[in-house]
């Protein structure tokens, strides 16, 4: 766990929601008259998918993927697997990967590449934040909350080993504690 004065807020709340309000009312506007399947990469991508969906005004459905995390460890070998696999038939859905945050790339090359296979007519993403200075493998985004600089960041369905991920703001974490 981290102290108090470790944890500096860096979108709050109401910034937060008053952007991905915009981003499901065009995300409404330019799948209107597709059927569209949001699929939430857990654990982090939960809060943003709950919001979101509140701002998309036609009808959708939701489905929810779980991979394994290597992100922890510099030294991984950037391999990703699937823990829980999406439940819904995607063929001549279109899908939208709701996610927390794009670091490296490597987790949405691989997701967008399964559920091509799966039989989607199309793959986008849809991403709260983008960490592009840290990017190993390019990843078009076509929706975008924040662009941020490369900070660890926590709250709003972002852990820090588990912890944090119900902080309805997004937060950084300072790398020393003010003496
Ligand atoms: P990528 O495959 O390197 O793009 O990793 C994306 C995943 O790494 C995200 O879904 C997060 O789970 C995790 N991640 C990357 N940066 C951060 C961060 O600053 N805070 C918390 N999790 C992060």
């Amino acid at each position: 766990m981290l102290s108090e004065n470790q944890i500096r807020v860096m979108f709050d709340q109401q910034t937060i929601e008053n952007r991905i309000r915009e981003i499901g009312e065009e995300i409404s506007r330019d799948y209107e008259g597709e059927e569209l399947v949001l699929v939430c990469v857990l654990k982090g991508g939960v809060m943003f998918m709950t919001q979101l969906s509140k701002s998309i005004s036609i009808p959708m459905k939701m489905d929810f993927i779980m991979l394994s995390s290597y992100g922890n460890q510099l030294t991984s070998t950037g391999k990703v697997k699937i823990l829980q696999d999406i439940s819904e038939n995607l063929s001549g859905k279109h899908a939208l990967i709701v996610e927390d945050i794009v670091d490296t790339g490597r987790t949405l090359n691989f997701l967008k590449a399964h559920l091509l296979e799966k039989g989607a007519e199309s793959v986008e993403v849809c991403a709260m934040l983008d960490k592009p200075s840290r990017r190993v493998m390019p990843v078009e985004l076509r929706y975008r909350g924040f662009e941020i600089e490369d900070e660890f960041v926590l709250g709003y369905g972002l852990d820090y080993a588990q912890w944090y991920r119900n902080l309805p703001y997004i937060a950084y974490v300072r790398q020393e504690e003010e003496s």
